[in-house]
């Protein structure tokens, strides 16, 4: 199939935006500093299956809210816009069908493992649940672009990752379309105006450089965290695995407690929202 370029990608982006009348109006709005849970309530209330998967969210068992919550302008508040913006870029790249049970999975699940490591560390808990959650919408539009690219992304999800796993994983994704999933994601996040560091948080995901800002950081343990629980293979098994990618944050003592509690509360989540 042909490469894939980032003129490509806007192209793709700007179609999924113009098919989606509330998607440019909540990018507008959103970009304001003095914006209210209540105007984006208003805007977001001309999707009815956004508006149901944030309802649901905000009433899932992880947010302790007790099913209580009955307004769209409360659940937004609970939420968070940045929660908010990620469900809503996810629903617009889902019209093209290529998100299947397994991707939201993944994401529920590193999301809720970004979270509890951002908790651990003392970052931003709800920033980095609404990253990790995006982190590889860049497989999303791959997938739309081709239709093996699943099949791929079922084998990877059976193993846990690993340091050399991950390094062809993106190099088979740049021979064969250009530009590799986290390159796309970091892209689609830059056109909707998410911040820097936020955009060269999944830029980097796979392949953090440097000292890492925290919610970086909880970004890529999050991930890690889901692949280690998806692959299915014990503790045991896992610490054989050779050039295994752990946690850097989760000591090896408290590993399969986080993994039990993360898989838990991911489950539940999922459970609520689907
Ligand atoms: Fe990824
Ligand atoms: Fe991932």
């Amino acid at each position: 199939m042909d490469l894939i370029s980032v003129e490509d990608i806007n192209q793709r982006i700007e179609v999924l935006e113009a098919s989606h009348a509330v998607a440019t109006r909540l990018l507008a709005l959103v970009e304001r500093d003095d914006v209210g849970a209540r105007e984006v309530a208003t805007v977001l209330s001309a999707d009815p299956v956004l508006v149901q998967r944030i309802m649901r969210m905000a009433n899932s068992a992880y947010y302790g809210t007790g099913g209580r919550v009955r307004e769209l302008h409360a659940a937004i508040a609970i939420l968070g816009f940045d929660a908010v913006k990620s469900l809503a870029l996810t629903s617009f790249v889902e019209g093209t069908g290529t998100i299947t049970p397994q991707d939201w999975e993944h994401s529920i699940t590193s999301a809720v493992g970004a979270a509890e490591v951002a908790r651990m560390i003392g970052a931003d808990q709800q920033q980095a649940f609404s990253l990790a959650l995006l982190h590889d919408i860049g497989e999303a539009v791959i997938a739309s672009l081709d239709s093996t690219f699943h099949e791929l992304l079922t084998n990877r999800r059976a193993v846990p990752l690993t340091a050399d796993g991950e390094l062809t994983m993106l190099a088979v994704e740049r021979k064969r379309y250009g530009l590799h999933h986290a390159a796309i994601g970091a892209d689609m996040l830059e056109s909707w105006n998410f911040h820097p560091d936020l955009v060269q948080a999944v830029a980097q995901h796979h392949t953090p450089k440097g000292s890492l800002s925290r919610t970086h950081a909880a970004l890529v343990d999050g991930d890690r965290i889901a692949h280690l629980i998806t692959c299915g293979l014990s503790i045991d098994q896992i610490r054989e695995t050779p050039m295994v990618l752990l946690p850097h944050y989760v000591d090896d003592a408290r590993l399969a407690g986080v993994m039990a509690n993360v898989q838990a509360r991911s489950a539940a989540m999922i459970a609520d929202l689907f």
